[in-house]
């Protein structure tokens, strides 16, 4: 969290968005594609989800926007690698239980949590590029992206992937449970009024339901590489 407040997508550094429903393997793909093209990584659904724990930690009333939006704007974070500190504690595993996904997912529908997120996320454009996976990554955040993706798997293949994510971290996780709340989430985050998921009008749908990852990885590679960058746009 270190780069400047100022930092916007509207600099020449390239941007590919990856946006797409809980599950469908944004994260994963985010970071392989990165790792080839050795650029920074965004996983903007993290600063939804620090919010949400920064708002327990705090004891903050949970269904006041202005209040959940004060401690968004003064989210004390640090991405190191993989690992995500708030407040100087190690919370990379704790951010990944479904109620703080849950809370997550409640709060984001909130222009003023929204609002206070937006510059945090645009100083992630640092050069040489950056991949940012989310929800509005391609409609809103950085609408002058170069290369966008709209990332899609049907909904067992997403709870299967979640529940194994989940296991693999030792969490404790039911399928049909996962399936459920998956469901409402998804709900949520199309049908809340600001920023929903949703894909953008120049975005490329990849459905990855029986892709692996490295097909998946090299379709958008594939596109990247196919791809004009106009000049003056990021
Ligand atoms: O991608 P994720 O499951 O970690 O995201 C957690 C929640 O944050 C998700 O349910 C919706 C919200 N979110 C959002 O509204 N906009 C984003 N760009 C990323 C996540």
């Amino acid at each position: 969290m270190a780069a400047s407040a100022t930092a916007t997508s509207h600099t020449q550094v390239p941007v590919i968005t990856i946006d797409g429903p809980t599950a469908s393997g944004k994260g994963t793909i985010t970071q392989g594609v990165a790792r080839v093209l050795g650029w920074h990584t965004l996983d903007s659904g993290a600063l939804y989800r620090l919010t949400a724990l920064a708002a327990r930690w705090h004891g903050a009333d949970t269904t006041d926007a202005a209040e959940v939006a004060r401690i968004a704007s003064d989210l004390d974070v640090v991405f190191n690698d993989d690992i995500i500190l708030l407040q100087g504690h190690n919370v990379t595993d704790t951010i990944r239980h479904e109620v703080i996904g849950s809370l997550a997912s409640t709060i984001a529908a909130w222009q003023p949590v929204r609002d206070a997120l937006l510059q945090r996320q645009r100083a992630f454009a640092k050069a040489p590029g950056l991949v940012a996976d989310g929800r509005d990554m391609g409609t809103v955040v950085f609408p002058g992206a170069p290369l966008k993706i709209f990332l899609v798997a049907d909904a067992m293949a997403r709870a299967k992937r979640r529940y194994k994510q989940l296991k693999d971290k030792g969490i404790s996780a039911n399928l049909s449970d996962l399936a459920k709340d998956m469901e409402a989430r998804d709900l949520r985050d199309t049908s809340r009024a600001h920023a929903p998921l949703l894909a953008a009008h120049d975005a490329h749908t990849i459905d990855s339901s029986s892709l692996t990852i490295d097909d998946t990885i090299r379709q958008v590679l594939g596109l990247w590489s196919g791809t004009r960058v106009p000049s003056g746009r990021p």
